[in-house]
C-alpha cells in the first residue's frame, strides 16, 4: 500500500480509473474530524457524510429528521482534515425534492468541502441528477434499500427480491447513470442482482448489504467499529475493531478485506 505521502488524492475521475484498474473502492461514513483523520491516513478512498448521522449521532429512529444544516456542519468538520479521501455528502430528506432545492443544498455542501453529493432514488430524481451534473455538481445515486423511503417500505427491508422489483432496480441503475451519476450506491439488495447491475453499469457501484461483486464497499463507521448504535444490526455489518485492535488497525483491516474480496462474504450478504 502507498504511504500517506505517496498517495494521490482521490478525484471524481479517479473512481472510474480505479474500476478500470480492477481496484476495489473503499468508503466509510464519518461525522467528525477525529475519526475522519484516522480513516484518511489509513488509506480509505471515500468518506461519506451520511444522513445515517440522524440515527447513529443524533439517536433518532430514521434519517428523515436530518437537515441540510446538520449535513453541512458535519461536512465542514470532516473536510478540514482530509488529505486524500474524496468527500461525499448526503442530500437529506426532501432537500432534493426539486432541482432548485437540490442545487441550493448541494451548493452549500460543496462550499463546506464536499466533492460530490449523494441522493436517493430514481424516477423524479433523474431530473435532479441531470440538473446538478449540468451545473458541475458531481452526483452519486443511491438505490435499493433507500432509508429515506422507510415509511413506504414499512421498515428497513431488503429490496429487489422479486422479478418485477429486480427489473425496476436494473432499469433505475441504468437511468441514474444516463442522467449523469458518476457513482451508484447499492444498499440492501441480493448479491446476484447487485452483481448484474455492476456488470451492466457504466459507473462504479459501491455496495452496502449488496454482496461482494460491487466495485467497492461502504459501511457506517459505528457498525464497522462494532458500536451498539441502539438499532438492529443488519446482517452485512462486521466489527473490524475486533480484528484490527485500534481504529487505524480496523480501517486497514477493512480496506484489505474489501480489496482482497474477503469482505463481504456470504455470511454478510443477502442471497
Ligand atoms: O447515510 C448513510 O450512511 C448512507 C450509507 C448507508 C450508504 O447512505
Amino acid at each position: 500500500m502507498a504511504t500517506t505521502e505517496q498517495r494521490r488524492p482521490m478525484t471524481v475521475p479517479g473512481l472510474a480509473d480505479a474500476r478500470r484498474a480492477g481496484r476495489k473502492l473503499t468508503m466509510l461514513t464519518a461525522y467528525d474530524a477525529g475519526f475522519a483523520r484516522v480513516f484518511d491516513a489509513a488509506g480509505i478512498d471515500l468518506i461519506l457524510i451520511g444522513d445515517s448521522l440522524g440515527m447513529v449521532v443524533q439517536g433518532r429512529d430514521s434519517t428523515l429528521p436530518v437537515t441540510v444544516d446538520d449535513i453541512t456542519y458535519h461536512t465542514a468538520c470532516v473536510a478540514r482534515v482530509l488529505r486524500h479521501a474524496l468527500l461525499v455528502s448526503d442530500l437529506p430528506f426532501q432537500a432534493d425534492a426539486t432541482p432548485e432545492r437540490a442545487l441550493d443544498a448541494s451548493t452549500r455542501l460543496l462550499q463546506a468541502g464536499a466533492q460530490m453529493v449523494k441522493l436517493e432514488g430514481a424516477d423524479h430524481k433523474l431530473d435532479v441528477i441531470r440538473f446538478l451534473t449540468e451545473r458541475e455538481i458531481p452526483v452519486s445515486a443511491h438505490l435499493g434499500l433507500t432509508p429515506q423511503s422507510v415509511l413506504r417500505f414499512g421498515g428497513f427491508k431488503v429490496q429487489g427480491r422479486d422479478d418485477a422489483a429486480a427489473a425496476k432496480l436494473r432499469a433505475d441503475a441504468r437511468a441514474v447513470v444516463d442522467a449523469g451519476a458518476t457513482l451508484v450506491v447499492l444498499e440492501g439488495v441480493p448479491s446476484a442482482l447487485a452483481a448484474d447491475i455492476t456488470r451492466d453499469s457504466a459507473a462504479p457501484t459501491i455496495g452496502i448489504g449488496a454482496g461482494p461483486h460491487c466495485d467497492g464497499q461502504v459501511l457506517v463507521m459505528h457498525d464497522f467499529l462494532g458500536l451498539d448504535s441502539g438499532h438492529r444490526r443488519p446482517k452485512f455489518v462486521k466489527d473490524f475493531l475486533a480484528e484490527g485492535g485500534s481504529v487505524e488497525g480496523a480501517t486497514r483491516a477493512y480496506i484489505a478485506a474489501v480489496q482482497d474480496g474477503s469482505f463481504p462474504d456470504a455470511a454478510h450478504s443477502y442471497a
